[in-house]
């Protein structure tokens, strides 16, 4: 058992999430090495965490690794092992495919298996004894997103010490679609564990309020749930609320303003052909993106003539994502057929009607094909909150660039007016707004881009994580309780 103070027992913060934010690998020479990975959430937390002592409790990404709890960066992380047979079933299954299409208006079809939901728990369990070992006496521990939402209430079974709260970086689903899950009572009161349970939009947080009113009957009164005591009289609140995730905005400003990447972009068009309109997509390869929906209309647009190959191309980059789980496996199909045929039926030598890239890229490189893509298409057919729409702004300083955004995104509650909005189900509406982004003039974009320059550079991931902490951190711990050892 480590100690981060001489003579203080255990951490004031702990974040929780399924991954740890380092990636391992083993050496040639056979020793087991590990590297930052550069996520969100580790850009949000890290400033707290340094100054907080915190300690983070995750899953290393690799089957059976276990490993000691270590520092790095002026955190502790904390290592949680997973089988093989529990990443089949709590990661692969549970997470990704019941809970994720689910959860995602049933886009795919959610799978139930009673076996499934049997690790979920399992492994939940795991991870809230971690967590329970490292908090220090009335610490505060921040739980994260679907993979762990049984957490919160385990965690306070053990140590009723401590401060919790939950966000769910996913959308949460109308009852009329969770009501589908054979365990929703049991999802619903882990989360219930926590004192803010947070969520991207405010649709989010009232759809988990009206779930709460249908399967239990605490009551509630607009953002508070009254979680009854042990005699069964008004207990402890919870409160059920928004907080938008952001991006570190100045750090791809900054990014996208350095000369390397500004001649990264240049050289991005000319190895493109130079074309009038460059079109960008950029995704997880996940059937939530509205990836298919995107290349079909585009693919028409050229069929139309109202986009010509020798004058625009799309780069699609599509990175890699749950590759053994069916539903990914059969996008992945789609995709590629989908633009094959595109490529085939409408490419010239010279000029590719879609630049599809099946990679994930670091950074400087996206700024890069940020700075050069005329046109963003985000066309998710639902997202909790999506950051490349963000990104891509924060990457504009020039003023220039149209985003096409998806009303079915979070960041389309946020950022409306300023994106061109569509409905990627409406091809024949996509098709429009496509053409509309490709010939907008560039005072007209100049105009939108301010506007949404002025939220993104305002409204960043720091902004985020203090304003979920402050609220957090308001909550009175309950003042007599000591942790069960
Ligand atoms: C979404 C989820 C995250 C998840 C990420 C990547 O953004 O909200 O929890 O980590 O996708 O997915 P993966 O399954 O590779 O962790």
């Amino acid at each position: 058992r480590c100690r981060s103070l001489p003579g203080k027992d255990g951490y004031d913060l702990v974040v929780v999430a399924n991954r740890l934010p380092v990636d391992f690998s083993v050496s040639p020479a056979g020793d087991l090495t590990w590297q930052r990975s550069p996520g969100g959430l580790v850009t949000a937390l890290e400033p707290v965490m340094q100054q907080e002592e915190g300690a983070w409790v995750g899953w290393s990404g690799a089957p059976d690794l276990t490993h000691e709890p270590f520092d790095a960066d002026g955190m502790r992380l904390v290592p949680v092992t997973l089988s093989p047979d529990e990443i089949e079933r709590y990661y692969e299954g549970f997470s990704n495919d019941t809970l994720w299409p689910l959860y995602h208006d049933v886009i795919a079809p959610p799978t139930y298996h009673r076996q499934w939901w049997d690790a979920y728990r399992r492994v939940n369990q795991r991870f809230a004894d971690a967590a329970a070992e490292q908090a220090a006496q009335g610490a505060t521990v921040w739980v994260h997103d679907y993979q762990l939402q049984l957490v919160p209430r385990m965690l306070r079974d053990l140590r009723p010490d401590l401060r919790i709260g939950f966000f769910d970086h996913i959308p949460f689903p109308p009852v009329e679609l969770f009501g589908q899950l054979p365990w929703r009572r049991q999802i619903v009161d882990g989360l219930l564990g926590a004192d803010v349970i947070g969520f991207q939009r405010n649709g989010d947080a009232a759809n988990f309020v009206r779930a709460v009113r249908r399967i239990t009957d605490y009551t509630t009164r607009g953002p508070v749930i009254t979680m009854p005591d042990a005699e069964g009289r008004p207990g402890r609140h919870v409160r059920a609320q928004a907080f938008p995730i952001s991006i570190d905005s100045r750090r791809f400003d900054e990014l996208a303003r350095s000369p390397e990447v500004q001649h990264r972009a240049k050289e991005i068009r000319s190895d493109l052909g130079d074309p009038e309109t460059v079109f960008l997509g950029v995704d997880r390869l996940d059937y939530t993106k509205g990836i298919r929906h995107r290349i079909k209309s585009y693919g028409e647009l050229l069929e139309d003539g109202r986009l010509d190959v020798t004058r625009a191309t799309l780069v699609q980059v599509a990175s890699p994502s749950r590759e053994n789980v069916g539903a990914y496996q059969d996008l992945r199909e789609h995709v590629e057929i989908l633009v094959g045929r595109i490529n085939g039926e409408f490419g010239e030598l010279g000029h590719s009607a879609i630049h599809y890239l099946h990679h994930s890229y670091p950074s400087e490189e996206m700024a890069a094909l940020y700075l050069a893509a005329d046109v963003m298409l985000v066309t998710a057919l639902r997202d909790g909150m999506n950051l490349v729409a963000k990104e891509y702004v924060a990457a504009r300083s020039d003023e220039r660039g149209v985003l096409v955004l998806s009303e079915f995104t979070g960041a389309a509650d946020e950022l409306s007016p300023g994106p061109l909005l569509v409905n990627p189900h409406d091809i024949d509406g996509m098709k429009d707004i496509i053409a509309a982004a490709a010939a907008m003039d560039p005072k007209e974009q100049r105009r939108r881009m301010r506007r949404l320059r002025r939220k993104i550079m305002s409204d960043d991931v720091a902004k985020w994580s203090e304003s979920f902490l402050s609220v957090l951190y308001a909550v009175q711990p309950p003042a007599a309780a000591e942790p069960r050892s």
